[in-house]
């Protein structure tokens, strides 16, 4: 599929638009349209459900290792600064950025990508963005840099694979992604991914706060919270679904990327003898969640970290990732990670555990000579009263984006077929095969034509339909226009009032995927639809 056609579905039918276009748009902000709301509460909808609402408490399912609760929090998206302070964003949480000074560009320096090539004497680092064809990108750059027609090519001789521009020490060779000479790129520097803000009156250092960067610093600060005013005992989880906002140097990929997204973010607190069981079952619950919605194909795949990528405190992660239209062949981007964080988090918030990492010469000391770096001082251990045991809870996070979701799930749908026109020629259509739990609009409901009763049956129908699903009446054009722009919404199921509805009292279903069509009792639709949306 084609990156570019589901781009413009999205636009043309209303799931995306680009943030402000009318002034020109804002990298990195993304808006949802009419269809693509409704998709994307869809997405959200079924991770709540799914995870929260309708788990069972009492229950072992899908091969827990024990029974365990699940609730749900919702927090505030400014949060006391000093949360970032100890969690490690406000000192840890950035990108290298570089920037050109010929073109004025920005770049992610691990996402530059470039290749040596030589001709003659002279040698270059020839760089391209990240895309499908880098290779290309670079033989046209190293052409031009050299001023060689395309039939000279065979006088470039290049020097080694591809490689992240993090490789070269020296950047006077290099030709930046956007540059036409060498040499104009910047030495990297360190570029906070936080969005800064004040609040109160006075703008200065001390009013200074952070709009979240991830949902999960909200459900550890709360965890005791949640403790005293519930009558949970470990294991159980606590669910979050909100926005978060990083300031992205290079947003791109559509919503891939996003400075501000919303993130769906399960933190499971468990016994640290157990949290190894726990790890890989969350690990697997969650990638069939999305075997289940649809992404059953080779293009979803389950990445367990190498050992030498983890955190110190991590003893295993695993990264969900789907092959995006728009990445190079091979390529995969993360949809969800599921780690394993230990007593990290916890014991961070109560004690103030120093990253490794960090330098502790450099962390900031506040009036008293004290570091900033400094947890709350509460005790956030959990005390098993059966056992008579204390101990800090080990945590597995299965932190899932719920826009990189909603995309990954629109080009799994997307799908060029063939199907009969008004006149019954095949014609090329495009449907979006959404599972049906996701789809915008579940039932589209149209009279044949706008006369003989047949809209005031299609009407009612509707208006039976309505109290329990999004559905949608047209009485618009030619009947096969009507299946097309519900095939391109991704409505599972279009019902018609015909002439021998008038008859018979039945209507005809078509089902989308199958273009199949069948006649069922006017009074019987609602369950018949009710029945085909819950298989
Ligand atoms: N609490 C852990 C955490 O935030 P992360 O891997 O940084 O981990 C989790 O983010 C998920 O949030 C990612 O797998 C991705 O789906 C989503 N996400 C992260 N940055 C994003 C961005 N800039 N745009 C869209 N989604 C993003």
């Amino acid at each position: 599929m084609e990156m570019e056609k589901l781009v413009s579905l999205c636009k043309r039918r209303g799931f995306l638009f680009q943030s402000s276009e009318i002034y020109g748009g804002i990298n990195g902000f993304w808006d949802y349209g009419p269809l693509g709301v409704e998709l994307k509460r869809n997405v959200k909808e079924a991770w709540w459900r799914d995870m929260v609402t309708g788990h069972d408490d009492l229950s072992v399912a899908d091969g827990a290792p024990e029974t365990h609760s699940m609730v749900g929090l919702d927090c505030a998206i400014i949060m006391h600064p000093q949360v970032w302070k100890v969690s490690g964003h406000y000192d840890l949480f950035h990108d290298y950025m570089i920037d050109c000074r010929q073109s004025n560009k920005r770049y992610r320096h691990d996402q530059v990508l470039g290749r040596w090539v030589k001709r003659g004497d002279q040698r270059a680092f020839v760089t391209s963005m990240a895309g499908e064809s880098v290779e290309d990108d670079l033989q046209q750059k190293a052409l031009k840099l050299f001023r060689l027609r395309a039939k000279n090519v065979d006088e470039l001789s290049w020097d080694g694979p591809v490689a992240s521009l993090t490789t070269v020490d020296d950047f006077s060779q290099v030709l930046g992604p956007d540059a036409k000479e060498l040499g104009t790129l910047t030495e990297p520097r360190e570029f906070n991914l936080m969005y800064e803000t004040h609040t109160g009156a006075m703008r200065d250092e001390k009013s200074k706060v952070f709009l979240r960067p991830e949902t999960a610093q909200g459900i550890f600060v709360n965890f005791k919270n949640v403790l005293d005013s519930t009558r949970l005992k470990i294991p159980f989880g606590i669910a979050q679904i909100g926005k978060s906002f990083r300031n992205e140097i290079t947003p791109r990929n559509f919503t891939f990327r996003s400075r501000e997204f919303e993130q769906m973010e399960i933190e499971f607190f468990c016994h640290p003898d157990s949290s190894a069981d726990w790890y890989k079952y969350w690990r697997d619950r969650r990638f069939r969640w999305y075997t289940d919605l649809g992404l059953a194909g080779e293009r979803l795949r389950l990445r367990d970290h190498d050992p030498s990528e983890l955190s110190h405190y991590s003893t295993g992660t695993a990264d969900i990732e789907y092959a995006f239209p728009f990445f190079a062949e091979g390529e995969y981007g993360e949809l969800e990670g599921v780690a394993h964080r230990g007593d990290f988090d916890l014991r961070s918030h109560s004690e103030g555990k120093l990253d490794p990492n960090t330098n502790p010469l450099e962390v900031e000391k506040d009036e008293h000579g004290q570091p900033r770096w400094r947890g709350s001082g509460k005790d956030l251990s959990y005390r098993d009263e059966v056992n008579n045991e204390k101990y800090i809870p080990h945590v597995i996070e299965p932190s899932a984006g719920a826009d990189r979701a909603t995309l990954a799930f629109l080009c799994e749908a997307y799908t060029e077929d063939e199907a009969p026109d008004d006149k019954g020629n095949m014609k090329t259509r495009t449907v979006l095969k959404l599972h049906p739990r996701l789809a915008p609009i579940k039932a589209a409901v149209f009279p044949l034509v706008k006369k003989d009763g047949m809209p005031e049956v299609a009407k009612q129908i509707y208006r039976d339909l309505k109290p329990h699903m999004n559905v949608f009446y047209d009485q618009k054009g030619a009947i096969g226009r009507r299946y097309r722009r519900q095939d391109e919404a991704g409505t599972p199921y279009c019902i018609t009032v015909d002439g021998q509805t008038l008859e018979d009292e039945t209507v005809t279903i078509r089902d989308r995927d199958s273009l199949e069509q069948w006649r069922v009792k006017v009074d019987e639709v609602v369950v018949e639809i009710q029945g085909r949306l819950s298989q």
